[in-house]
């Protein structure tokens, strides 16, 4: 942490005999960010940093990160001991309003978002306009998007009350939409929000319930579920984080910014990842396969990757894969599903690759995608629906970014600069002369 307030960094262009002064702007902890706001006018420079690795696009109040360490603090509180004693909703309310719930204000904050679950009927139908094997992470981007034309009452951005209702109905009626998706490719009626239910076991209910039969949510499964919807709620300026902020700077409508970073976790990279893991490991089968495969993984000629491996910050473990690892062996064992062959065979890759001198001298380890699918298997949830079940837990993050972006008086749109390497001005030439 830099302890030198008004300490600035000169940077000098000894070639053109001009510098200029970046102030330092400190954080409350981590590295500090060099203030280059006033480079381009003084040095007629950017910085060029690619994929974003060294830039601090923001200030933030919501998530911290160490990836040496393999530290994660939502709101200053470490991973590791809200995974063992908090819950979904109560991370929740931490991550919107900064502060640990009173009972009270949990009960109260609970029945807000217990109370907007349902999504209006004609939003529903919606779901029939899709193919029946169409994607869900399609479907809940398209139906997300469409929430706005329904909620025109409290589309104020600048209203704080508009605020607070659209992130109650966003984080309640999500799981509802990922219900709905997930019915609709299966060709089945949907089932509807119960409000004796909690969040998650809410949710396992409109995924799994039918009509003609009671349905009773097993808890283990409940549980299991609300514990990985904590470990999924933030993770400070991921790509869809960063890219709920960007849209959100333009002044769009929360539900367009909302559905943007749906799309973006979509992606393999980021949170498509755990549903890519799953069939990594079905390709590998066994673990005679693993060298082979490890090869490929190492071998850029090869697009093969070892999905839900490495990580942009994490350059340890992340700490939300050692809470998955050791969540997974009590929640399969617990369901009656420990003879899970995949997660052996991850375990067994896991093993193998941390061995490995091209994993170890690229300091890349399992992330959070790597062993959470093996739990959504065990409790039934089909993989095509595994992202939707990150964009479910990490709506909570988006929607905390997104107000805390909203709410700064110095907010400004989003919009990177260039290195440009096309043609320099050249006149237009008549198709006559072309040849
Ligand atoms: C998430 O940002 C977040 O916080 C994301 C997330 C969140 O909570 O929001 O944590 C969730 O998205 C986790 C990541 C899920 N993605 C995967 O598991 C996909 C597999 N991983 C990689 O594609 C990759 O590791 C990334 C995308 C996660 C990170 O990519 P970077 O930071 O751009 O790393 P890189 O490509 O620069 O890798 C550095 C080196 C390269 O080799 P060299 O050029 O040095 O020879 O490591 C290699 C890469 O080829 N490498 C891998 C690898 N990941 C990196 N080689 C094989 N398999 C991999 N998985």
């Amino acid at each position: 942490m830099n302890d030198k307030p008004g300490q600035t960094f000169e940077l000098t262009d000894s070639s053109a005999g001009r510098s200029a002064s970046l102030p330092v702007r400190a954080g409350t902890i981590g590295p500090a960010g060099l203030d280059i706001s006033h480079l381009q006018p003084e040095l007629d420079v950017f910085t060029y940093d690619p994929g974003f690795g060294m830039t601090a696009a923001t200030e933030s109040r919501i998530t911290y990160i160490d990836g040496d360490a393999g530290v994660l603090l939502y709101r200053g509180y470490p991973i590791e001991q809200l995974a063992e004693k908090s819950s979904f909703m109560e991370v929740t309310y931490l991550l919107l309003i900064g502060e640990l719930p009173t009972a009270k204000q949990l009960a109260e904050f609970s029945g807000h978002i217990r109370y907007h679950t349902m999504i209006n009927e004609t939003l529903l139908r919606f779901f029939n306009g899709f193919h029946h094997n169409a994607h869900p992470m399609a479907m809940v981007s398209a139906v997300v998007a469409s929430m706005s034309a329904f909620y025109h009452d409290t589309m104020d951005i600048h209203n704080p009350r508009h605020r607070e209702i659209f992130a109650h109905r966003i984080i309640a009626k999500i799981p509802t939409i990922a219900a709905a998706a997930h019915k609709h490719s299966l060709g089945q009626p949907f089932i509807y929000p119960r409000n004796d239910l909690d969040y998650a076991a809410n949710l396992l209910n409109m995924l799994f319930a039918v009509p003609c039969e009671p349905y009773k949510v097993d808890p283990i499964a409940a549980k299991a579920l609300d514990l990985l919807f904590v470990l999924h709620a933030d993770h400070e300026q991921n790509a869809s984080t960063s890219t709920v902020r960007l849209a959100g700077s333009t002044g769009a409508n929360p539900y367009a910014a909302i559905s943007a970073g749906v799309s973006a976790l979509w992606g393999p990279a980021h949170g498509g990842a755990n549903e890519a893991v799953l069939s990594m490991l079905e390709q590998i089968g066994t673990v005679d396969n693993i060298p082979k495969y490890l090869a490929m993984a190492k071998d850029k000629t090869s697009h093969f990757r070892l999905m839900g491996f490495g990580h942009r910050v994490y350059k340890n473990f992340d700490p939300r894969a050692k809470i998955i690892r050791e969540m997974t062996h009590k929640v399969l064992a617990a369901l009656g599903r420990d003879d899970n062959p995949l997660l052996e065979l991850a375990l067994r890759l896991e093993e193998i690759a941390l061995k490995d001198e091209y994993f170890i001298s690229r300091k890349l380890y399992p992330n959070v995608d790597f062993y959470s699918g093996v739990i959504y298997s065990a409790i039934g949830i089909p993989r095509s629906m595994f992202t939707v079940m990150f964009a479910v837990a990490r709506t909570v993050g988006w929607v905390a970014h997104w107000q805390e972006m909203i709410s700064d008086p110095h907010m400004r749109i989003g919009r990177p600069r260039q290195l440009y390497t096309g043609a320099p001005r050249r006149d237009y030439i008549p198709v006559s002369k072309r040849t």
